[in-house]
C-alpha cells in the first residue's frame, strides 16, 4: 500500500474519561434498612485491571475471585451493565489469572464490512461505547500493535485516554520504515513505542529510536512475502510484552488471522454502510461453505454497535 501521510486533526468529539472508580460499598457499613447500591461498571473496571496486573484474588469472598473449574466469578450484587462487561472480558481475565499469554485483535467495521472510507477516513466507524471498549482492551494489554498503513493514515496515539488504566507499549509493524519519524507515537512520550522492521532497515531504525526499540524480522516467501508473525510475537515476548492487542488495520489483523497468531477477535459492527471502503477481514477464499472459517462466537451490544467475540482457538462450530 502506498504511503499517504497527510494527518488531518482526527481527535473527534471529546469524550470524558470514566469517572474515578470507587470501591464497592462494604456490607458492614450500610444501615440494615438501606438497600445496598448495586455495583456498576465503574466499580468493576478497577477489579478487572487488578486481575490483569496482579492476578486473581485468593480470597474466595472477593467480588472477583478464582473458582476451580469455573475460572473468575463475579460475586455480590452487580447491575446488568457490570454483568455484561464481566461476561465479555471473562475469557481474557481468566487467562490473565492463569498467567497465560494471549493475542487479541479488533476491527470496527460497517455492515458492509468496511473499516474506513475508500480514502482512509475511519473516525469514527464505531460509537462511543465501542471506542471505550477498544481503550479497555489497550489497558488490559502489554502492547497495542498497528500496521504501517494505520500509523501513516491515522497518526494515532494508542493510549487509554477514554478509561482508567495504564497505556500499553505501542508497536508499529513498519517493514520499510515508511511511517514518518514525526509520528505521534514516536514523539509524544506517553508510552514507549517499538518498531518492527525488515533487517535491512534495522540500522536506520536503531539510529532513530535506539536499539531497545527496534525488532528486526525478515519477510518470508513461506508466508507470502509477509513477516512470520509467530516471530514477531516471540520477539515482543522477549521484550516482556505478553498480552498483545492487534488494533488494526485490516491488512495487519487479517495477517494475524491468516497466520494463526490470534486467539480472539472482537469485530465491532456499527449500523452504517460505508460503500466501497477499506476492507476489514480478508482471509483465504473458501470454495465451499464447509471450508469457511466458522469460529465459536458470542455477541454483545455496545450502544448501537454489536460486538462479535470470536474464539479462534475453540474447536470449529459445526457448519
Ligand atoms: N475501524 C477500525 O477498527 C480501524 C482500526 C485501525 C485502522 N483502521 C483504518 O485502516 C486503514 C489502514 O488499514 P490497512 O489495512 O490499509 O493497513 P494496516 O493494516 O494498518 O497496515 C498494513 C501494513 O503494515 C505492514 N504489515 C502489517 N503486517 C505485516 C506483516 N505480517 N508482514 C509485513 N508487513 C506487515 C505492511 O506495511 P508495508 O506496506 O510498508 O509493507 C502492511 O502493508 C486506515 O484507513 C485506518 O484508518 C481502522
Amino acid at each position: 500500500m502506498a504511503a499517504r501521510c497527510a494527518w488531518p486533526s482526527r481527535l473527534g468529539p471529546s469524550i470524558p474519561r470514566e469517572s474515578p472508580l470507587s470501591a464497592l460499598p462494604a456490607a458492614s457499613t450500610a444501615h440494615a434498612t438501606e438497600p445496598l447500591a448495586r455495583g456498576g461498571v465503574a466499580s468493576l473496571w478497577p477489579l478487572c485491571l487488578s486481575v490483569a496486573q496482579r492476578g486473581a484474588a485468593i480470597d474466595a469472598r472477593a467480588p472477583l475471585a478464582w473458582q476451580p473449574g469455573v475460572g473468575l466469578a463475579l460475586q455480590g450484587d452487580w447491575d446488568t451493565e457490570a454483568h455484561a462487561l464481566f461476561a465479555l472480558l471473562k475469557p481474557l481475565l481468566d487467562r490473565c489469572a492463569e498467567g497465560t499469554d494471549w493475542v487479541i485483535g479488533q476491527l470496527g467495521q460497517s455492515l458492509d464490512g468496511c473499516i474506513a472510507t475508500h480514502n482512509g477516513d475511519s473516525c469514527f466507524v464505531n460509537g462511543p461505547e465501542g471506542l471505550v471498549h477498544v481503550h479497555r482492551l489497550r489497558a488490559l494489554c502489554d502492547a497495542v500493535i498497528v500496521g504501517a498503513g494505520t500509523a501513516c493514515l491515522d497518526n494515532p496515539q494508542l493510549t487509554t485516554r477514554r478509561v482508567a488504566g495504564p497505556h500499553p507499549t505501542r508497536v508499529v509493524i513498519d517493514p520499510g520504515l515508511r511511517v514518518p519519524a514525526a509520528a505521534r507515537v514516536f514523539n509524544d512520550g506517553q508510552a514507549p513505542t517499538l518498531v518492527v522492521c525488515d533487517p535491512e532497515h534495522a540500522a536506520r531504525a536503531v539510529k532513530r529510536l535506539g536499539a531497545q526499540r527496534v525488532v528486526a524480522v525478515a519477510r518470508s516467501a513461506a508466508f507470502g512475502g509477509q513477516m512470520p508473525l509467530v516471530e514477531v510475537v516471540a520477539a515482543l515476548r522477549a521484550h516482556g510484552l505478553r498480552r498483545l492487542f492487534v488494533e488494526g488495520g485490516g491488512l495487519t489483523v487479517s495477517q494475524f488471522v491468516h497466520q494463526g497468531c490470534l486467539d480472539r477477535l472482537h469485530l465491532i459492527v456499527a449500523p452504517l454502510v460505508i460503500g466501497a471502503g477499506q476492507p476489514g477481514l480478508q482471509v483465504r477464499r473458501s470454495d465451499a461453505m464447509r471450508e469457511a472459517l466458522r469460529p465459536a462466537a458470542r455477541t454483545f451490544a455496545l450502544g448501537s454497535d454489536l460486538l462479535w467475540d470470536l474464539d479462534l482457538r475453540a474447536p470449529a462450530a459445526a457448519g
